[in-house]
């Protein structure tokens, strides 16, 4: 299989890039913005350009002359704040690099493409209260993110349905594992109250910012159960032009997550209670029940993803 991975440098990217190296050939194009080289360096299989998604004529060489059969379109600014800051510049990679790859797979001559994912987000049922989430949810995008991955996946689909370009769209949860960069302001949050327990636990200085009273919760899921689902919905027949949410269908909050880390590194962090981030979520967690009728059966809980999470990472507690 050709398959084609945008952003496949990033930390959802590379593990899909990781689990699929071993059996098909990839090709990834990730502009190094949040991605890392390291994340893929070891793959076998792997056709690496770094590239911007936005660059249409390098997109329109890459897809007619490659012809690929999968792919999972992941390239974007991920963080919600980054796109409060930056409306205009965020909205070319969220939104606008969808309609591009769309509109040159309607335009090709030949196609041999089986199915294209889009990787959308939680973030655009916004703050609506009735939980869990189902996809018939009302949709209520409230930050420039949820704005743009909501009007990509309404393409995604329409280009399903109009031009029968075969696709489905993702709605990840809180994702975490290994690979997600920890290093900027924006990244998950998981990944950085991961960092400074480790560097409290080397003696460095460090201070976790919690926006808020810590009582946000969220459902995070660890990236193993994410890669199975993403692999479910791209092989499956009855996802075609379907839109689902990837999840546990358990919502934590944040203080509960610091106290589940707190007790399997032995060891505490420093808290800076700040003020809570404008456009955030307050409470977030789905249903995965349409997930879970194509065949998707989540194997971790967050206690066990954190627990292999932190093994990956080889931090040895106090
Ligand atoms: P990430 O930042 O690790 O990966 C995104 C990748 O896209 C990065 O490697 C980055 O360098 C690359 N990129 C950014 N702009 C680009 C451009 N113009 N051209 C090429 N590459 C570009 O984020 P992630 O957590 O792996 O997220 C992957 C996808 O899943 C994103 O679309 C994100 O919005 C979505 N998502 C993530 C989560 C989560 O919890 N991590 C939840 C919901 C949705
Ligand atoms: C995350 C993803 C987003 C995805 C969404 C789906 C990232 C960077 N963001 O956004 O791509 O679409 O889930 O639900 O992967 N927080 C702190 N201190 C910090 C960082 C964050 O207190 O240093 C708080 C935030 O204010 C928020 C919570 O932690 O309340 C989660 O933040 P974050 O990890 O950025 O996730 P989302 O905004 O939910």
């Amino acid at each position: 299989m050709k398959i084609l991975i945008t952003g496949g440098a990033g930390f959802i990217g590379s593990n899909l890039a990781n689990k699929l190296s071993k059996e098909h050939s990839i090709t990834i194009v990730d502009d190094l913005s949040m991605g890392s080289r390291n994340n893929i360096s070891k793959l076998p299989n792997i056709v690496f350009y770094e590239k911007s998604v936005l660059d249409v004529e390098f997109m329109k060489d890459l897809l007619v002359n490659e012809n690929f059969e999968y792919i999972f379109h992941l390239a974007a600014v991920a963080s919600v704040a980054d796109s409060i800051e930056r409306p205009l510049e965020t909205n070319q990679i969220n939104f606008m690099s969808t309609l591009i790859i769309l509109n040159i797979l309607k335009d090709m001559k030949t196609n041999s493409l089986k199915r294209m994912v889009f990787a959308s987000s939680a973030a655009v049922y916004g703050d609506d209260v009735i939980l869990p989430k189902t996809e018939v949810s009302p949709v209520k995008p409230i930050t420039p993110y949820a704005i743009d991955k909501y009007a990509a996946e309404r393409y995604v689909l329409a280009y399903n349905n109009l031009y029968g370009i075969p696709t489905s769209c993702v709605r990840f949860f809180n994702v975490f594992g290994p690979n997600q960069n920890s290093s900027s302001p924006y990244s998950g949050v998981i990944s950085i109250i991961i960092d400074k327990f480790e560097k409290k636990i080397n003696n460095e200085i460090s201070e976790f910012n919690l926006y808020g009273d810590g009582e946000q919760s969220r459902d995070f899921v660890y990236i193993e159960d994410v890669i199975n689902a993403i692999e479910i919905v791209a092989c499956s027949d009855d996802s075609l032009g379907e839109v689902y949410n990837v999840g546990t269908g358990r919502e934590t909050t944040l203080n509960r997550l610091i106290e589940i880390i707190s007790s399997i590194l032995n060891t505490s962090i420093n808290i800076e209670v700040l003020e809570e981030r404008e456009g955030d979520i307050r409470n977030s967690v789905c249903s995965i029940e349409k997930l879970k009728s194509i065949g998707y059966r989540p194997q971790y809980t967050v206690d066990e993803g954190l627990k292999n999470y932190i093994k990956y990472l080889n931090i040895e507690g106090n």
